[in-house]
């Protein structure tokens, strides 16, 4: 979006706002994603915020407090005071004792204050998300909003997380997002009550965190290409410690993720002595899943090993510690004298059993020092692993039960519904994306029935993925269509959203008050939250209200996905512009494949066509 357009869609929303106040105030109504627990409306006159609200809170939410005045304050032009202690329009607190769930909070509202208690400064931050919510969409604006009536509806919400592991996996190693994209990518995981960011810093294409006893690692392995076509790029000791603090006031807990023993060949090239063979490699420019692996037969690589996390652990305060772990093929190991000499030693008969071998140690050493060792779940299924540890299960769910069974506790991230470098559709205008497993739709992440696996408690929660190797390859994103700039905040975040947001309530809304029509009529007001934020999505296509069949053809009534985005179609199966007639009533067509409809934001900003004769009626 231009500066333009994002100022027109600023002035369009600080108006919009008023008729969804209003909206709210009628139904009782409130876009609230994830779904609270338990919300009722208490139907009084609503709060108005001016510029002597007091935000009050105490010692345990001073931070929180901050952030609060930080939302506020950009779009009202206030500077509303903070003040410590309970005398205030606006008070947040901690009482464990109050709400007991962790993460959990209480949000009251009458005409005169706003409370929130939460159960520790993570449920205080989430009752502050779900108070921006309440707001008109204009609270998320970057510029001031002056005429609007920044006024609240008087609610009470009883709200805590279903689930307490709501994580997104972002995949940094094969493209290098920096500092700033990543606290932004916090930001919209933040919003929507995600609290857990799986860090993938390593892989063959990239080394993405600073070492201080391996310097190669960043000199060398961080980069790929030379002179004018070098790409890449690292996070300083000191700029993790900035990340890790802005999650943490956040809610988010990072967790840093080192491959091994494959996926490494970045590493592997800054020090070839720590591969089987020690030849040399390069970085690849390209997405390339390399056969190198560690060898777990030289001593001087398990230091290594221990060295890399032992600075690790110094800077993420993370229970959990991710090693990676997945894909291993073992031909290098199975060739090695060093690590067959290890297999004779400890009785293995396959190579691969010396990855089970590895993990028994790292988790062990991790647990010493009163970490838990995370990983895909190659780090539990390869070999018995006697320490319990997390793993990440990625192909099939059921298996959440076999590493039950062993002892482990497991996090649900499967490529059929939480992989969001797959598109959510087929249609011919999805930018690139991965192709190795089919498309990933929306309903297929928010249906997954997380509440049936977590039943035996041993799955912490959900997560989802996106992974940057198959779709962003070089220093410059693929050309892609003309839905898209060609630039990697609006590519990644059109596969993220809307995903996340289903993920989102997924993990947090308890399965038995899901439903995805609800989520989906909520979604409607979402969408225009993240356009005034300047965050990308994938603009979902019309949606079939009615589709009637008469003696000479179809009548459709479609409904808007996105609220105050308009439809536009055609009846004779081309694809509709931006410019092709708006929808306002009912369409005829005498083939189904003769309408085509999309529904548009922006003249920039607007979805792939409806397909009716694909859609499931
Ligand atoms: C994975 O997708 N390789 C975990
Ligand atoms: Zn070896």
């Amino acid at each position: 979006m231009n500066k333009l357009q994002r100022l027109l869609t600023t002035l369009c929303l600080c108006v919009l706002t008023a008729t969804t106040v209003r909206g709210q105030e009628t139904s009782n109504h409130f876009d609230i994603t994830p779904r609270p627990q338990k919300m009722e409306a208490t139907g009084q006159k609503p709060f108005t915020l001016t510029a002597k609200t007091v935000i009050a809170h105490d010692a345990a939410t001073s931070r929180q407090a901050e952030l609060l005045k930080e939302a506020l304050d950009t779009p009202t032009g206030y500077d509303l005071p903070l003040r410590e202690g309970r005398r205030g329009q606006i008070v947040l607190r901690v009482d464990t004792t109050l709400v007991t769930a962790a993460e959990g909070y209480h949000l009251t509202t009458d005409s005169k204050s706003i409370e929130i208690v939460g159960h520790d400064a993570a449920g205080v931050f989430y009752g502050v998300q779900t108070l921006l919510q309440l707001f008109p969409t204009a609270i998320y604006s970057e510029k001031t909003c002056r005429h609007t009536a920044w006024t609240v509806p008087t609610v009470a919400i009883e709200d805590a997380p279903a689930h307490p592991w709501r994580g997104m996996m972002l995949d940094v190693a094969r493209y290098y997002f920096d500092k700033d994209y990543v606290k932004r990518f916090i930001d919209m995981m933040a919003a929507y009550k995600l609290n857990r960011l799986q860090f993938h810093l390593v892989d063959d294409s990239g080394w993405r965190m600073e070492i201080k006893k391996y310097p190669r690692l960043t000199e060398v392995g961080a980069w790929a290409g030379k002179d004018a076509d070098r790409i890449g790029g690292y996070y300083t000791q000191d700029e993790l410690k900035e990340i890790i603090a802005y999650a943490a006031d956040r809610g988010i807990e990072v967790v840093p993720e080192i491959e091994f023993p494959a996926h490494l060949l970045s590493a592997i090239v800054a020090y070839p002595w720590l591969s089987c063979r020690g030849e040399q490699h390069e970085v690849p420019r390209k997405n390339f899943i390399s056969h190198e692996l560690l060898c777990v037969g030289k001593p001087e690589a398990l230091t290594f090993l221990k060295d890399v996390l032992e600075e690790t652990m110094n800077l993420f305060p993370s229970r959990h510690i991710n090693i990676g772990g997945d894909e291993a093929v073992y031909t290098r190991w199975g060739e090695c004298q060093h690590c067959q000499a290890v297999m004779k030693r400890k009785g293995l008969t396959k190579a691969s059993e010396l990855q089970g071998w590895l993990t028994n140690q790292v988790a062990e050493w991790l647990a010493e020092r009163g970490r838990t060792a995370m990983g895909w779940e190659e780090v539990v299924m390869r070999g018995r692993v006697a320490r319990p540890v997390t793993a990440v299960i990625w192909h099939n769910p059921e298996d959440t039960a076999t590493v039950a069974r062993d002892g482990h506790t497991s996090v649900l991230a499967p490529v059929g519904s939480h992989y969001f470098d797959f598109p959510e559709s087929n249609s011919p205008g999805e930018p690139q994306h991965a192709t190795w497993s089919g498309i990933v739709p929306m309903e297929r992440t928010y249906t997954m029935p997380l509440g049936d696996y977590c039943k035996g408690g041993s799955v912490l929660g959900v997560q989802g993925c996106i992974w940057t190797d198959q779709f962003i390859c070089g220093e410059k994103l693929q050309e892609i269509n003309a839905l898209n700039e060609n630039r990697s905040e609006t590519y990644i975040e059109y596969f993220i959203f809307p995903r996340m947001l289903a993920l989102a309530e997924a993990g947090w809304t308890p399965q038995a008050l899901r439903h995805y029509g609800d989520f989906k009529q909520r979604l409607k007001s979402q969408l225009p939250r993240l356009d005034i934020r300047g965050w990308n999505y994938r603009v979902p296509e019309p949606e079939v209200v009615t589709v009637e069949q008469t003696a000479d053809g179809f009548v459709y009534t479609l409904a808007t996905p996105v609220e105050g985005a308009d439809i536009r179609y055609t009846t004779d199966g081309t694809w509709p512009t931006v410019h092709a007639p708006r929808y306002t009533t009912p369409v005829k067509v005498k083939n189904k494949k003769d309408l085509r409809a999309i529904t548009v934001v922006t003249p920039r900003h607007h979805s792939l066509p409806l397909m009716p004769e694909e859609a499931k009626e």
